[in-house]
């Protein structure tokens, strides 16, 4: 187990780090018989050069050139030989073989964490499909089951064919309702202005813009008894580009897998708040969280082409409706003439299941503050092979454990005790951080310094994509001019030059573009209840020439290792960078003697959020004055923490760094200050959304460009219409 009680019992914990302040020259001068090895001898050349430990400059470049390219590619195929689905005896044995490797690689321990926790697998002699059904019920076309396996695929047995997971089971049948990307707006759109009622009908919402499970949310409100989700080629294929193996792009049997849950941060759907571990009492699956009600089914554009083409009702209420499909894109309900007689009806007979799932926790001990923690996560379960999610990013988290394991086996420990984290059934709900993170929760807030994410490390192959709290601004920035960009035409640059090049910030002029982190990936307990300063760094592709949402063969079969080899990354060299840039931070932060947070980005940070929402609210003078609103306290109070930061920029430059107590005081209110912006009841009706100003949920693979973003939340926060 890991024990945080050890946790002062350090190598060089900081009791200790007192006696050797003042014993260190002493020993140094009078005698050499403790001096044993390369940890000994390191150290005192450290406190030779100053009377603290100063972290060795030559240190982070030895990390740095040890991640090697070629491990990450050898790691991605290792890992994408088969499907890894969570609650599988597959993904059981890769946890087996991580924790074998990291022990392997040298960190001083490596445990697996396990839960059970409610999970949802398709039956396997019932099979989920669709069907369209003439007036006698006769099923006159049947979606199709599974995908075709990618080439040299075929004999893997145990790929689970396209489902929702967590849709409950039901055969509703009735008329089909075109309802576009099924977000609030639309409808909106559907009930207000056409007058639609979707009530008892099943809809048919393209992937895209929101949240799965926010689809099936709305759909549910709505009144519809059963969900068709679908990948449009406007969304899911880019112009151009063949579709695999010849290309990167969705073929039209293709089809994304994905939970249909709505959470908010809870977890395993069971037990909130608690780890779901052997005592933890346990919800009915009556009285469960965030569980859909309605029956849903994912399809690719093949089959939603059958569905489509014989839509009747109202046209499409503007161009923004129509996809990249040859239908009509009428809204129905309904199909039109000949075809009026025929209904639709799902067959869903999935089922949800308590599953042990397991993570690997590894731990680098620091060596002067073990009991501050920084941590490196993951997940390492897939919906099949994980090419690219989330096997590119696992891949590179081996990498980079492997690195830290090399420099500890040559005597070097970081400052800071660095957390290593596979994670499971993260597909399912975010279930295995979430639960790992309710169980050390009391630990986790004392102690927890910062959480780097680490999924998917490639989305596209142009540049540089980072979402993380204002404190590691500063931090991403100087770590990015020290690396080398990977980018043709930019060989003796540094990656932040043609990071800012190809990707802008739109504040900052001649600087790279830095979004806030939103949730739907294991940083979200961390940040959003924990509130821990979190990051995440991954490659992105051109937002400007495509504009497809996440990748196109996200979820579906054909992420395989060929996927990424082939046309994302065939040198690995992406790859690289981006576990430079993660390892980058996680050295930093678990080594610099100051925390390498920067106080004065939040206050920036703050007033423009506040100015923003200042701006909106201008838009609406009448509700502004019905409502008595004021904005005076909240810039008052945002001035007021802007001066304070700056004194304590100021005082951070007069610290005695030699003295272990004020380094220790000036580093707690930095590792704290994102603590600050938890409020324990929650954000209203989402008690496990603690962060304030949290953004609204967002898709896991975050679609949206910045500047939709921005036009989301001003919708969200604007005042609502009618
Ligand atoms: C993956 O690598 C591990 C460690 O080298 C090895 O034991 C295992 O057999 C490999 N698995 C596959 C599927 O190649
Ligand atoms: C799957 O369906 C079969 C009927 O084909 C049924 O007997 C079985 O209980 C179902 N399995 C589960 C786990 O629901
Ligand atoms: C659809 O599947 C059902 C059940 O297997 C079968 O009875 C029916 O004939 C199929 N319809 C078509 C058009 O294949
Ligand atoms: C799949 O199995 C068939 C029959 O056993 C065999 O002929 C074929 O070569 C196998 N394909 C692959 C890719 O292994
Ligand atoms: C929609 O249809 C349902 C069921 O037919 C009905 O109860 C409901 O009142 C309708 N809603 C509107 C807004 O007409
Ligand atoms: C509808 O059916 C009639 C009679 O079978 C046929 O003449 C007509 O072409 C059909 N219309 C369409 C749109 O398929
Ligand atoms: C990778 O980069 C090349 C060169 O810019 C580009 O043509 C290709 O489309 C990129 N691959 C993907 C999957 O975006
Ligand atoms: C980034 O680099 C600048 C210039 O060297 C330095 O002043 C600043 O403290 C650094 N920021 C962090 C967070 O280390
Ligand atoms: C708010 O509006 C002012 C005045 O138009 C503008 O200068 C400022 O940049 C805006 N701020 C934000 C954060 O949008
Ligand atoms: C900001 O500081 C001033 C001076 O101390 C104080 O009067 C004011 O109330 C503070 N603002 C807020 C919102 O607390
Ligand atoms: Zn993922």
């Amino acid at each position: 187990m890991w024990n945080p009680l050890q946790d002062s019992d350090s190598v060089l914990g900081p009791g200790r780090r007192q006696r050797w302040l003042c014993v260190g020259t002493l020993v140094l001068a009078f005698s050499g018989i403790f001096i044993i090895g390369f940890v000994f001898g390191w150290f005192i050349k450290s406190s030779s050069e100053s009377t603290n430990i100063v972290p060795h400059p030559g240190m982070k470049k030895a990390f740095l050139h040890e991640l090697k390219a070629e491990n990450i590619k050898t790691f991605l195929y290792n890992f994408t030989r088969t499907p890894h689905l969570a609650g599988t005896v597959q993904n059981f044995e890769l946890a087996k073989q991580i924790h074998a490797q990291w022990k392997e690689f040298g960190l001083d321990s490596v445990e697996l964490s396990h839960y059970d926790v409610l999970l949802s697998y398709p039956n396997k002699t019932q099979p989920n499909y669709i069907s369209i059904i003439d007036e006698d019920g006769n099923e006159i076309f049947n979606t199709s089951l599974s995908e075709l396996p990618p080439p040299g695929y075929e004999n893997i047995s145990d790929v689970v064919p396209p489902f929702s997971a967590f849709s409950p089971p039901g055969m509703p049948e009735g008329d089909l309702v075109y309802v576009n990307y099924a977000r609030t707006e639309d409808f909106f759109k559907l009930e207000r202005d056409m007058k639609i009622n979707c009530s008892g009908k099943i809809v048919i919402a393209r992937y895209g813009k929101v949240f799965r499970g926010n689809k099936v949310k709305n759909a549910q409100l709505a009144g519809a008894k059963g969900v068709i989700l679908y990948s449009d080629p406007a969304d899911y294929f880019v112009p151009g580009v063949k579709s695999f193996p010849e290309g990167w792009n969705l073929p039209g049997g293709g089809v994304q897998r994905g939970n249909v849950l709505n959470l908010n941060g809870a977890g395993d759907p069971l037990t909130p708040g608690y780890p779901a571990n052997e005592y933890a009492y346990r919800r009915e699956l009556t009285e469960a969280v965030g569980l859909p009600s309605i029956p849903v089914h994912p399809i690719g554009y093949d089959d939603a082409q059958k569905l489509l083409e014989h839509m009747g009702g109202p046209a499409p209420p503007d161009s923004s409706w129509k996809g990249g499909l040859k239908v009509p894109y009428n809204v129905g309900p309904g199909f039109a003439g000949n075809f009026s007689t025929q209904k639709v009806k799902l067959h869903i007979h999935s089922y949800s299941k308590v599953t042990r799932i397991y993570n690997v926790i590894g731990t680098l001990k620091g060596a002067v503050e073990p009991d501050r923690y920084v941590i490196l996560g993951g997940h390492r379960d897939a919906w099949v092979f994980g090419g690219i999610d989330p096997q590119s990013g696992a891949a590179v988290v081996n990498e980079i454990v492997r690195s830290f394991g090399t420099l500890k086996k040559e005597g070097w420990r970081p400052r800071r005790t660095i957390l290593f984290a596979s994670w499971d059934a993260e597909e399912f709900g975010l279930l295995g951080s979430t639960e790992w993170a309710e169980e050390h929760s009391r630990l986790l807030q004392e102690r927890g310094v910062a959480y780097i994410n680490a999924d998917s490390s490639i989305e596209g192959n142009y540049t540089l994509r980072v979402d993380c709290t204002p404190l590691m601004h500063s931090l991403v920035y100087n770590l990015t001019k020290e690396l080398q960009s990977p980018d043709e035409g930019f060989e003796d640059k540094s990656l932040y030059d043609s990071w800012r090049e190809r990707s802008p910030s739109p504040e900052f002029s001649g600087m790279p573009r830095i979004s806030k982190l939103g949730s739907g990936n294991d940083f979200e307990v961390f940040f959003q209840r924990l509130g821990i300063a979190s990051g995440r760094a991954r490659y992105t592709k051109n937002w400007k020439t495509n504009k497809v949402r996440s990748y196109p063969l996200y979820h579906s079969v054909y992420e395989t290792y060929e996927l990424v080899e082939k046309f994302y990354d065939p040198t690995f060299k992406y790859h690289l960078t981006v576990a430079q840039v993660r390892g980058g931070l996680v050295f930093e932060l678990a080594n610099s003697l100051v925390l390498p947070f920067d106080c004065q980005d939040y206050a920036v940070a703050l007033k423009r959020h506040a100015e923003n929402i200042y701006n909106i609210s201008m838009k609406h003078p009448q509700e502004m004055k019905k409502y008595m609103v004021s904005f005076d306290s909240l810039f008052s109070a945002v001035n007021n923490f802007t001066e304070i930061t700056s004194e304590f920029n100021k005082k951070l430059q007069d610290l005695d760094k030699s003295n272990p107590i004020s380094l220790r005081i000036m580093n707690d209110q930095l590792m704290y200050l994102e603590r600050a912006f938890i409020d324990p009841l929650g954000l209203p009706g989402r008690p496990f959304y603690r962060r304030m100003k949290a953004k609204e949920s967002e898709e896991h693979w975050t679609n949206e460009t910045s500047e939709e973003k921005e036009q989301i939340i001003q919708k969200k926060i604007s005042p609502q219409k009618d």
